[in-house]
């Protein structure tokens, strides 16, 4: 088992590159299935959830290698269109492979993906918006066979909620459809855009997408192209929120500024002063201590992210003054706060709002990872504590953070990663 042991109170200082997106990366991955040829995608993270999208790619038949920070994927032809349940289980997302699999394939047959650690995790948007498409949809005991005996067929589809999940199925599904379709409330994410450019660059013919109603007119076939993964705006809000709480003074480089921009008026809030040095350049300079961080809504984007809502948390819990937090995504996003608790944090929960009243000194305490970003506060927490925290179930941050520690070292914290006991 590894552990992460992080010796609070440094103030961070210096520089941190930040890596491509984790919700970029695994839909552009899934997308990489629809284009006969050899795709070759830059800047794709390490993280176990981008491993489990080419594990889940090799086994439907396509050939996969990885050099550095490029991953090719040749699907000149894919062989499979079931995935078994055990992949699907490594990582909730994989359902984004439904639309792909389902375009190129005219089939796909997959299992529910569950709950997981933020509550139920339905895919009725998913499904009912791929319905719209002419694509006929059975769930026995788990398992989901989708059907497009007439090929995908173009339509109107209007999504009840801005699903990020659903808007990137129905692009998949849709852009080698036969005929227009038109997606009215689709997610504003920019991880859509940047997978809407993949499409465009392979030949799809996409656009509004920042408008809330995409159009998708199909074409009959894609093209391999080289394409670069957007940066990671919530590993670039976590590193801010370490550096807010610890007073510390953080260059972000390769940082995607304005879709990380959500973030900033909670910790202009705390007393950050945020500072744009080029394109993709962020300083960041947290105050000696955060003052309260008033009321952070998580809403679809452009609002707050729900992602970055949890290492705020940790802000908000050494901030003067008390800070709220109402999550409107996720039904169950606070299971960390008993964890934070731990350190001295003091949080009331109420269903899915968070009351933090910030104390002077967090302690570093034994704590576990109950979820990837979750995960994250706790870190940041553990960096402004006093003593040492022990940081456990390290797999969570690893589905998202690449080279969490290091990053963190390389600004001044004392932190180790271990490996403790058996295995
Ligand atoms: C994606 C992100 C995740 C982020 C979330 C919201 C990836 C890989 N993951 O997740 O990090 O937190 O967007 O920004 O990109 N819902 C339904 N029915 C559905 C689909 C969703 O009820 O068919 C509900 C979900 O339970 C949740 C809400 O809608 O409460 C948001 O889900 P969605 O936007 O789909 O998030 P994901 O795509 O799963």
């Amino acid at each position: 088992m590894d552990v992460m042991r992080i010796r609070g109170g440094k103030r961070l200082e210096g520089e941190i590159p930040i890596h491509g997106a984790k919700n970029s990366a695994l839909p552009l991955l899934a997308a990489t299935l629809l284009v006969p040829g050899v795709s070759e995608i830059h800047n794709c993270p390490r993280l176990s959830d981008v491993d489990a999208s080419l594990t889940i790619l090799r086994h439907l038949g396509c050939r996969v290698t990885r050099c550095e920070d490029v991953v090719t994927v040749d699907a000149t032809a894919p062989c499979r269109s079931e995935i078994p349940d055990d992949l699907m289980r490594q990582m909730r997302s994989s359902i984004v492979f439904l639309g792909a699999v389902v375009a190129r394939c005219g089939q796909a047959v997959l299992t529910h993906p569950g709950g997981c650690e933020l509550g139920p995790r339905p895919i009725d948007l998913h499904l009912a918006a791929l319905s719209r498409l002419g694509v006929q949809v059975e769930e026995c005991h788990g398992t989901i066979r989708c059907t497009a005996p007439q090929g995908v067929q173009g339509n109107e589809i209007s999504l009840s909620f801005p699903s990020v999940g659903a808007t990137e199925n129905v692009l998949l599904a849709a852009c080698t459809a036969v005929g227009t379709t038109r997606l009215h409330n689709a997610a504003r994410e920019p991880e859509i855009g940047d997978l809407c450019r993949f499409l465009n660059g392979c030949g799809a013919r996409i656009s509004g997408m920042e408008s809330g109603t995409i159009t998708i007119e199909g074409v009959r076939c894609l093209h391999p192209v080289t394409h670069r993964v957007m940066p990671d705006r919530i590993e670039a809000a976590t590193y801010l929120a370490a550096a807010a709480l610890t007073g510390g003074d953080v260059t972000l480089t390769r940082c995607a500024i304005q879709a990380t921009a959500p973030v900033f008026p909670a910790l202009e809030q705390a007393g950050c002063r945020l500072c744009r040095l080029g394109e993709d350049t962020l300083r960041v300079r947290g105050p000696q201590r955060p003052e309260r961080l008033g009321t952070v809504r998580t809403l679809p984007y452009p609002g707050f992210p729900t992602d970055g809502a949890a290492p705020l948390v940790a802000v908000a819990c050494g901030a003067k003054g008390t800070s709220v937090f109402v999550e409107t995504i996720f039904e169950n996003r606070y299971r960390y706060v008993d964890e934070l608790t731990r350190m001295g944090a003091r949080i009331r929960v109420d269903g899915r709002v968070a009351v933090v009243e910030g104390v002077p000194r967090l302690q570093g305490a034994q704590v576990a990872c109950t979820d990837l970003r979750g995960g994250a506060a706790l870190a940041v927490a553990a960096l402004a504590a006093t003593g040492e925290t022990c940081l456990t179930n390290l797999t969570h941050l690893d589905r998202g953070y690449e080279d969490f520690e290091g990053c963190l070292r390389a600004v001044g914290a004392e932190i180790v990663r271990e490996t403790v006991g058996k295995g």
